[in-house]
């Protein structure tokens, strides 16, 4: 079982690219089943998922070919609808392919996990969505089997929350579909725009992708094309709490100000400089970190539920009392008890925690219970007195290529064994 070993208290200090996106990687990755013609994306990162979505395109009979960063889809073969379940246990965001299998097959029977650590993940708006284009779903067992009789045609689909991963089924089931698919209260994040932007390079007419109201206009094949994927907002989020966490500096050479609007406010409100220019992001924390006001965790372009555990790690180093409301996911805590195992003072309770932030930190032996919560003791255990052992790390390698190589760059003493 590898863990990362951390030695604290070193003021990181360096300059770093962020690698793709595992949220837009996994939907383009999908989207590519829609195809008929080669696809290429580049910069897609190196990531657990990213090889089970890989796995799975091979099984529905495209050829799928990684060199390092760069994907290469031939789709033409695509033969199968099913996924069979071990490779759906592989990956969590497995419901990612079907609304593409289905828009290009007609047909798709996936197996889905009923949850994760954040808790359960409940697909109810994608099922009543793909049912209102037609589609037969039937649940049972954790299988869902789903066939549309006379094809998917496109709908008026009103979201009762603006759901990212229904939002990008629904994408995917309409570009294929007969007629004109309307989504209201659409989710706006980044990884949607990244989506729409690929699947109109190949031919598809979406339109409205990043507001609350898309529109995609059916046809009847998508061609195929090269794409770079985003860079991780996530990862960058991650790293900027790094430098803030130590009271050190970074710069991040091709991180987008645009996707982390909500984010980097809270860092100058930190007491963290920012600094936006030429494509970059520059942070330094050479003053002691401020407490903040209620940070909440909301849709895009709120404040981004996967950057909360980040903020709670460095609210516990800064002076004063935070307080974060997670209004997404049920199950987002998890991490806190281990965090309190390092120093941290953090009480919650229901969707609140309460921060009191601490001089100091100490190393400690803690486990990952998820894939943002192990990355929080990361930056705990870089800023900790002493030596911090973290396992359970394959579940921080679902959403880093190597999170001790990128810290690693950045002056943190942090090796994997
Ligand atoms: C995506 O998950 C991301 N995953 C998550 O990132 C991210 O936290 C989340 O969006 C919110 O931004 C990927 O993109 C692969 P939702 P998704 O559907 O699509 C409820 C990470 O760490 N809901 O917007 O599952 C749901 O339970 C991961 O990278 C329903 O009730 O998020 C949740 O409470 C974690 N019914 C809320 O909506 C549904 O049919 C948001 O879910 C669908 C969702």
């Amino acid at each position: 079982m590898q863990k990362l070993v951390i030695t604290g208290e070193k003021k990181l200090s360096g300059e770093l690219c962020v690698h793709g996106a595992k949220n837009a990687a996994l939907p383009l990755l999908a989207a590519a089943a829609l195809c008929s013609e080669r696809v290429v994306f580049k910069n897609c990162p190196g990531l657990s998922d990213v090889y089970a979505s890989c796995r799975i395109l091979t099984r529905l009979g495209l050829e799928c070919k990684r060199e390092g960063n760069v994907v290469k889809i031939d789709p033409e073969g695509i033969k199968n609808w099913e996924v069979p379940e071990e490779l759906m246990r592989e990956m969590r965001s497995s419901i990612v392919f079907l609304g593409a299998i289905l828009g290009r097959m007609g047909r798709c029977r996936l197996s889905f996990p009923g949850g994760c650590e954040l808790g359960p993940r409940p697909i109810d708006m994608h099922i009543a969505a793909l049912r209102q284009m037609g589609a037969v779903i039937n649940e049972e067992h954790g299988i869902l089997d789903c066939y549309a009789p006379k094809g998917i045609r496109g709908a008026d689909i009103v979201l009762s929350f603006p759901s990212v991963g229904a939002t990008e089924n629904i994408i995917m089931a309409a570009c294929l579909a007969k007629g004109e698919t309307v989504i209201k209260n659409a989710a706006r994040e980044p990884e949607i725009v990244d989506l729409a932007s690929f699947l109109n390079r190949c031919g598809a007419r979406i339109s409205g992708a990043g507001g609350s109201t898309v529109s995609i206009t059916g046809v009847n094949r998508l061609h195929g094309c090269e794409y770079p994927v985003m860079p991780d907002r996530i990862v960058a989020a991650t790293y900027l709490g790094a430098a803030a966490i130590t009271g050190g500096e970074v710069t991040l050479l091709n991180a987008r100000k645009s996707d982390l609007e909500s984010v980097l406010p809270v860092f100058e409100e930190m007491g963290c400089t920012v600094f936006c220019y030429d494509g970059k992001i520059y942070l330094g924390a050479k003053k002691p970190l401020r407490a903040v006001r209620t940070i909440r965790t909301m849709p895009y372009p709120g404040f981004p539920t996967d950057a909360q555990s980040v903020f709670l790690a460095c609210l516990s180093k800064a002076h004063g009392t935070s307080v974060m409301v997670e209004n997404i996911f049920e199950n987002r805590y998890r991490q806190v008890d281990e965090l309190k195992r390092m120093g941290c003072k953090i009480k919650t309770e229901g969707k609140v925690a309460v921060i009191e932030g601490v001089k100091r930190l100490y190393g400690a032996n803690v486990v990952a219970t998820d894939l943002r919560g192990g990355a929080s003791l990361v930056l705990a255990g870089i800023a900790a007195e002493g030596k911090t052992t973290v396992s359970n790390i394959k579940l921080i390698d679902r959403g880093y290529e190597s999170i001790e190589r990128d810290l690693a760059l950045m002056g943190a003493d942090i090796k994997r064994v």
